[in-house]
């Protein structure tokens, strides 16, 4: 290994390639799907549900990658796992641009997956690992704005590449082969974590990688502080660690964290994007001028992170940002809750237009000249006049067919809640889970607040259909709007600021007063794990 000094902000960004390829490959299938549909002849009920699983491979996969990528980097190294998904990108790109089989788009679907939890939970532990603690919070946060130029992208590439024939969809999900390859170039120059290499009990190595990235004196002390931390309070390693009564505060904000990012609802809002603005009263030919709205917003209010996190602080950011979410969600609810639907000349024929047979939205004249004040009076005319099962399978077109409201009120507020999002949880979340945990137990928490957000994710996505015909638009973000209350809360008196202070000194600074016998009295004296005396 070359001995010069190392550019932490070329480590870093290197590494960071490993968020805009997860980016990239999340959201790349949302174009291919019309053309793999046509392609594997996935059609009626069994094609829909096989269709259903082309898209969700993918994250199946990253659970699966969630769950053994921090174990894989106590055993073998951060280094080596990065490569490790670096491979994987490569050969998930490959084999779902060539498959003839569906089963072999799948299995290429969950490769990727697989590659895809691994870096979202190494890339940002990597950097935490090796990034003095004044500039950590910018460095690490570089990951996250990589993911979200990376869906951004994958919007462009697939938009552009559209056009390019038959084989359009092979091109989508093909041209991340090379960003992969590079990755996987520049990550055999980045060095293995220095925390990593002490655990192992490989001073020497870590040493030449501290001096590397801060000089020799400063290695020198951060290496005696690490090593303290080290053998002042011997936890077990791994996942049995993290049942020690000692983390418990640490796994509360962890977990805390990871179910306030998902449950507010980011991800449901980014996939039903197009829905929501048709909903809204916007055209769904607008799609491609609200994505780019959308994503130059998600990736400016990402910079204005990076530059503020290591000088505001983390939960100043997080505190300005969930109240900006909360605000704007319960803003969309009120919107909705405010809005009438009309039926006229001008419903039918747009419902006509987004697919509705003529014989239906004629009957639909039945109601012409109502107006309704709530969607589910409007939905249970529709109801009585179309029939149930008409109205389940068109149900978003008939609503925005009639909707009348203001769309610039809701236009204004997602772009609100996506750019609140974008400084605060999108990023710091990422950024504390990267750095509250103690060194020995760093990737195991990992693995499982990432497997845990995940989780939530998923299930927030799975029933968002269902909450909206349920509860419709105004209750569904007003159930949205409830937990980003309850996470400004969370914010303002459970977590903790993290800002300049070095790893070890966070490490015990946040595990439970119970820690060490010097601690005892504290012990005593704390029963509640979330003492303000913590923060
Ligand atoms: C964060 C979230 C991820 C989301 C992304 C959007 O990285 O963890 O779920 O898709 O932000 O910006």
């Amino acid at each position: 290994m070359a001995q010069g000094r190392l550019n932490i902000a070329f480590v870093a960004l290197t590494v960071a390639i490993g968020g805009f390829l997860l980016g990239f490959d999340a959201t790349v299938i949302s174009g291919v799907v019309p053309f793999i549909r046509d392609y594997f002849s996935l059609t009626g009920t069994a094609g829909d549900l096989k269709l259903g699983w082309a898209v969700s491979s993918l994250g199946w996969g990253a659970m699966a990658g969630n769950a053994i990528a921090g174990p894989l980097s106590d055993r073998f190294g951060r280094r080596r796992v990065l490569l490790g998904t670096a491979l994987l990108f490569v050969v998930s790109s490959v084999l779902a641009a060539t498959a003839t089989t569906f089963t072999g788009f799948v299995i290429a679907r969950i490769v990727g997956g697989l590659a895809v939890g691994g870096a979202i939970l190494i890339a940002p532990m990597y950097i935490a690992e090796i990034s003095p603690a004044e500039k950590r919070g910018s460095l690490v946060s570089l990951n996250q704005l990589m993911i979200v130029i990376g869906i951004s992208a994958s919007f462009f590439s697939n938009y552009f590449l559209l056009g390019v024939g038959d084989h359009n969809w092979r091109w989508m999900l093909g041209v991340q082969t090379l960003p992969a390859i590079a990755y996987f170039a520049l990550l055999l120059f980045v060095p293995e974590s220095p925390r990593w290499l002490l655990l192992k009990g490989r001073d020497e190595q870590a040493l030449q990688v501290l001096s590397r990235v801060a000089g020799t004196d400063q290695a020198q002390a951060s290496l005696q502080r690490i090593r303290q931390s080290l053998v002042a309070k011997p936890v077990s390693r791994g996942f049995r660690g993290l049942l020690d009564s000692r983390m418990r505060f640490i796994m509360v904000i962890a977990l805390g964290l990871a179910f306030f990012q998902q449950i507010t609802g980011i991800n449901a809002i980014f996939y039903y994007l197009p829905t929501i603005f048709a909903q809204a009263g916007g055209g769904v030919d607008d799609a491609f001028r609200q994505a780019v709205l959308v994503g130059l917003v998600n990736v400016g209010m990402t910079f204005v992170a990076i530059w503020l996190i290591d000088k505001l602080g983390r939960k100043p950011l997080l505190a300005i940002g969930v109240a900006g979410m909360a605000l704007s969600l319960l803003t969309i609810s009120a919107a909705f809750n405010s809005a009438t639907y009309q039926v006229n000349a001008n419903t039918v024929a747009a419902v006509q237009k987004a697919g509705v047979p003529d014989s239906l939205a004629m009957q639909l004249r039945t109601l012409d000249g109502t107006s309704y004040d709530s969607e589910r009076a409007y939905v249970a005319a529709v109801t009585g006049a179309v029939g149930a099962e008409q109205v389940q399978s068109h149900r978003q077109s008939f609503i925005s067919a009639a909707l009348t409201m203001n769309a610039k009120l809701v236009l204004i507020a997602i772009i609100g809640f996506v750019a609140s999002f974008a400084i605060s949880l999108g990023p710091v979340m990422w950024v504390l889970l990267s750095e509250i945990f103690p060194n020995e137990q760093r990737a195991a928490a990992i693995s499982v607040a990432g497997f845990f957000n995940a989780l939530v994710s998923a299930s927030v996505t799975f029933i968002f259909p269902w909450e909206l015909s349920t509860f419709g638009s105004a209750g569904t973000f007003l159930i949205f709007g409830l937990f980003a209350s309850a996470a400004f809360l969370f914010v303002l008196f459970v977590v903790p600021e993290t800002k300049g202070r070095t790893l070890e000194e966070l490490e015990s600074e946040l595990m439970s007063p119970a820690r060490t016998s010097a601690n005892r009295t504290d012990a005593l004296r704390s029963a509640d794990p979330v003492t303000p005396s913590i923060q």
